[in-house]
């Protein structure tokens, strides 16, 4: 039997699992590490972090299995997006890693929209600038640390951090790439315009994969560190959403992922590469050879619920404790009991500003439409409808630019809720389905290694292979007309406080 190890290299922590040749889960471990947040809106981690966290988790899979090395035939690393590790002439970490979600970059933005023309960036990089991504985040270091930059000579994503690490190679891959906004993703390259006048310097880029292809193969030392067999081959893998989308088997027309996680993605395939304009969703090279994806971004989705567990729920959590039961349960089972639409109360999912559809740091959530009958139960219920009709934005942009699709797959935690999942169905007028596995952006990765390794053909036949439905859940032919009525005001919400959400960032 074959083996293969999908390396989840996470925000929180790194998540390594191990796959048999069918795609079954054998062992997996999670390491965790801090996120360090010296200024409001800064975000950092330590790449070495991530390696340690690596080499610990795939060490304990193999022990924890009993697998023999000699029968591991892949290793795929998914990763966090966007983040920047700048490394020395010598390999050594330079500063912390400023990750994906940090937010310090607004004046970058500014620069890089200058230097390249707003239409011009979305033409080649297929996304307005933005401060999530790694280019603004390069530039804030050339600004701000020019010491540091000085010495600079190579910049890698974290994944590709922990590739360096294993393998000795300077490289990445298409899908994580194109978050790094210097690509040019029609063609699956750097793009030398985009270098050219932000002035980043080419050899500092790793050399670019598709995201199945074999990057390089497990050195002595990671061999050590690691317990895998030094020879071992790593491919390209894929940034998180990608791989994740992978492990749902979004590889081909038809099929959309709602995943709700901390953010929230809708997530489409596309066969040819189509970017919006106005630049609201991301258009990024798929973890399928040759093939693109469209996805869109609700910045607070599973953050929201959790936040409101965290301040509103502590009886109910104290209750679960007890009950042995995970706390999300029993809130499901008080919203039930609210009727769809929650009587006119809505809640915008903004706490972490906006991505999709509004692009706007400066949004904050918002509960409207309270009246002395709402209790409790009520606003949470709203919250879960707030996040889900925000996922409704992306999927309405996503039908604009011509995608459609007969399946929509729930996955992330907020995909194991039966109430979460109706809500999205009836929202988006389709069934909402589930499938036989829920590990996501570790078994997309491990499918990428495995054909890479000549295990299988393609990534889709892998996918036909490891994944199947599970449950389809259809809409609720009444609850649809309330969500078609509600969400007219909800669309209306955003444009008439945006003013004031600016008034208050002022402060
Ligand atoms: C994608 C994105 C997140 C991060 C962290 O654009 O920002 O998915 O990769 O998970």
């Amino acid at each position: 039997m074959s083996f293969l190890v999908g390396v989840d290299i996470g925000t929180s922590g790194t998540k390594t699992v191990l796959f048999d040749e069918k795609g079954n889960s054998v062992a997996s471990h999670l390491e965790e590490y801090p996120l360090y947040q010296e200024k409001i809106g800064w975000a950092e981690q330590e790449p070495l972090d991530w390696w340690n966290a690596t080499a610990n988790s795939i060490k304990a899979v193999l022990h924890k299995s009993g697998v023999n090395p000699e029968d591991v035939k892949g290793v795929g690393l998914s990763g966090q997006m966007h983040g920047l590790v700048l490394l020395d002439k010598g390999g050594n970490v330079l500063r912390k890693s400023i990750i994906w979600c940090d937010q310090r970059t607004g004046q970058e933005c500014i620069e890089i929209t200058n230097k390249i023309g707003a239409e011009r960036l979305i033409e080649i990089t297929a996304n307005p600038a933005l401060t999530g991504f790694t280019a603004s985040k390069i530039m804030w270091v050339k600004n701000h640390e020019p010491e540091i930059y000085e010495k600079v000579d190579k910049i890698l994503l974290p994944k590709d951090y922990v590739r360096y690490m294993l393998t000795g190679e300077f490289a990445t891959e298409v899908s994580d790439g194109s978050g790094m906004q210097l690509m040019d993703i029609k063609n699956r390259c750097w793009s030398d315009e985009v270098l050219e006048k932000l002035e980043i310097d080419k050899s500092f880029l790793g050399k670019m994969y598709e995201s199945c292809e074999v990057t390089g193969t497990i050195t002595k030392s990671a061999a050590e560190a690691t317990g895998l067999k030094v020879g071992t081959i790593v491919v390209g893998g894929a940034g998180d959403q990608a791989a994740c989308a992978v492990g749902n088997g979004i590889v081909k027309s038809g099929i959309i992922s709602s995943t709700i996680g901390t953010s929230g993605v809708v997530f489409a395939h596309m066969d040819n590469v189509e970017i919006d304009k106005l630049g609201r969703v991301h258009t990024f090279c798929h973890a399928v050879p040759g093939k693109w994806h469209v996805m869109g971004v609700t910045q607070g989705a599973g953050l929201s619920l959790k936040w409101y567990r965290d301040n509103f729920c502590r009886a109910e959590m104290e209750t679960a404790d007890g009950m042995g039961v995970d706390p999300y349960y029993l809130m499901d089972k008080q919203a039930e009991r609210i009727p769809a639409g929650c009587d006119g109360l809505m809640y915008l999912p903004y706490l972490m500003g906006e991505r999709t559809p509004h692009l706007d740091a400066n949004a904050k959530g918002v509960f409207f439409g309270l009246s002395a009958k709402h209790d409790k139960t009520s606003m949470l219920r709203a919250v879960m409808e707030g996040v889900s009709y925000s996922l409704k934005d992306c999927m309405e942009i996503i039908k604009e630019m011509g995608i459609t699709a007969s399946e929509v797959r729930a996955s992330g935690g907020g995909g194991k809720s039966k109430l979460w999942r109706q809500m999205q169905a009836d929202m988006f007028g389709c069934n909402i389905n589930t499938i036989n596995s829920s590990e996501g952006g570790a078994l997309g990765v491990a499918i990428l290694a495995g054909v890479g390794a000549g295990i299988y053909s393609s990534v889709p036949e892998a996918c036909d292979m490891a994944i199947s439905v599970t449950s389809s859940m259809p809409p609720i032919e009444e609850n649809v007309k309330t969500y078609e009525k509600y969400y007219q005001v909800y669309k209306n919400l955003y444009p008439a406080l945006k003013p004031q959400f600016e008034a208050i960032a002022q402060n």
